[in-house]
């Protein structure tokens, strides 16, 4: 019961991630909950979809990121298998903790799979990294992104296209924040302790002397010809400079089962935690890579990034930052990088809102909207759904 010398009620909010990229986007909003812990009474739920200590754990430890309150421990298996089983155990512990909101980040299959629960049980969800599209259907993340979207109440958005794309698929305006990039508030807060590493010592490369690259989309590694022609181009660039490229797990296995013989000039290492992979792509001449978050980290960095994919779901990194839409022809890879080893200056700027202060901009706004829902209320309201708004 609220009464006048009553302390309202915490607003209970329930934070899911599951893999890799969605440690370094939970780590400020976590720190950001916690820290009005008088309002906010976070649980904090890894799905368990990326397991491996190097792909979770060291993220948990680099970025300081709390014990989860639960591991669902769904580990890995096909879409099917790893939606439905995170959708499952979440569903199970919703209705045993009874939050008022469930926050959700990224595109990964924890994040469709965690919406599902929550809003068929009446509670409402707050995507953060919300309308990014790549127009590529073939892409599992695009599909979590259009599906997570559409049923979300607080879609919290990087960039301006994210605004423009939701609004054409009818959401309402009053849904959409545009807040900046937690991804990058992660970046900011560490990218000192990161630059005292030794890792450039240790692995014998100069500053602006050598390239980084990862690989892990399945358009890319699942097809062995696919991979074959893009390590064929890319050694060559290995030739000329040291390439340093931490493997994925997905890309590994591809590479012991289907590159047997293959020459492979590049230095290839374990996935590496978060610090030392920042340290990495501070100082990189060029960075080469299929991964979404990569495209925003160089660009707050202001390193030359090769996108080795059609297309992007983050036009800023191409339009204000050093994101080169290069595709996965072998041709247009070979004269890409030619090209930017040929250039010495980046032009670039940073994207409004990347700042450091997105998820205390989300955290405020979901205090702004939740507490007033809650404080005028008694007991858990999490059969309210956003249309009270
Ligand atoms: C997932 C996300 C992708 C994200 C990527 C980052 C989806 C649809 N995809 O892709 O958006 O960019 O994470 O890493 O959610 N594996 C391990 N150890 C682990 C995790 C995975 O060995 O800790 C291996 C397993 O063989 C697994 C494979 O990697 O089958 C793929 O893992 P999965 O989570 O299914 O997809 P990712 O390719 O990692």
């Amino acid at each position: 019961m609220n009464t006048p010398s009553a302390l309202p009620r915490r607003i209970r909010l329930l934070a899911v991630a599951g893999a890799r990229p969605n440690f370094m986007k939970i780590a400020p909003l976590m720190k950001e909950l916690l820290r009005r812990a008088d309002r906010f009474e976070p649980i904090l739920v890894h799905t368990g979809q990326h397991y491996d200590q190097a792909m979770s754990e060291s993220f948990f430890r680099d970025l300081a990121i709390p014990e989860p309150d639960v591991n669902l421990g769904v580990g890995s298996g096909t879409h099917g298998e790893q939606t439905a089983q995170v959708l499952v155990a979440i569903e199970k512990l919703l209705l045993e903790r009874r939050p008022d909101v469930v926050l959700v980040v990224g595109d990964v299959n924890s994040t469709i799979a965690a919406t599902l629960a929550a809003v068929k049980l009446h509670i409402p969800v707050a995507h953060v990294e919300s309308g990014l599209r790549s127009g590529d259907r073939a892409m599992p993340e695009e599909i979590n992104r259009i599906l997570t979207d559409a049923v979300s109440d607080w879609l919290f958005t990087t960039e301006p296209a994210a605004e423009t794309n939701l609004l054409r698929e009818g959401v309402a305006p009053e849904r959409i924040h545009f807040v900046g990039n937690v991804m990058i508030d992660t970046l900011l807060a560490h990218r000192e302790r990161a630059r005292a590493l030794d890792t450039l010592d240790r692995l014998g490369l100069e500053p602006g002397g050598y390239a980084v690259l990862t690989l892990h989309r399945p358009s890319n590694v699942d097809s062995p010809d696919q991979l074959r022609r893009l390590f064929r181009v890319l050694s060559r660039l290995g030739d000329r400079l040291p390439v340093v490229f931490p493997v994925h797990p997905r890309t590994r296995n591809a590479i012991e089962n289907n590159l047997k013989g293959e020459r492979i000039q590049l230095r290839m290492t374990e996935p590496l935690g978060y610090l030392e992979f920042l340290r990495l792509l501070m100082d990189a001449q060029m960075v080469l890579t299929d991964s979404g978050g990569i495209q925003e980290e160089t660009t707050a960095l202001g390193v030359p990034c090769l996108t080795l994919r059609d297309s992007t779901e983050r036009p800023v990194t191409v339009s204000e930052g050093t994101n080169t839409i290069v595709g996965t022809d072998p041709g247009a890879i070979e004269a890409a990088i030619e090209k930017q080893l040929g250039c010495k200056t980046v032009e670039r700027r940073r994207p409004a809102l990347w700042d450091g202060e997105a998820a205390v901009r989300i955290v405020e706004i979901l205090e702004r909207d939740l507490g007033r829902r809650i404080d005028g209320s008694s007991g858990s309201d999490a059969g309210t759904q956003s249309q009270n708004r």
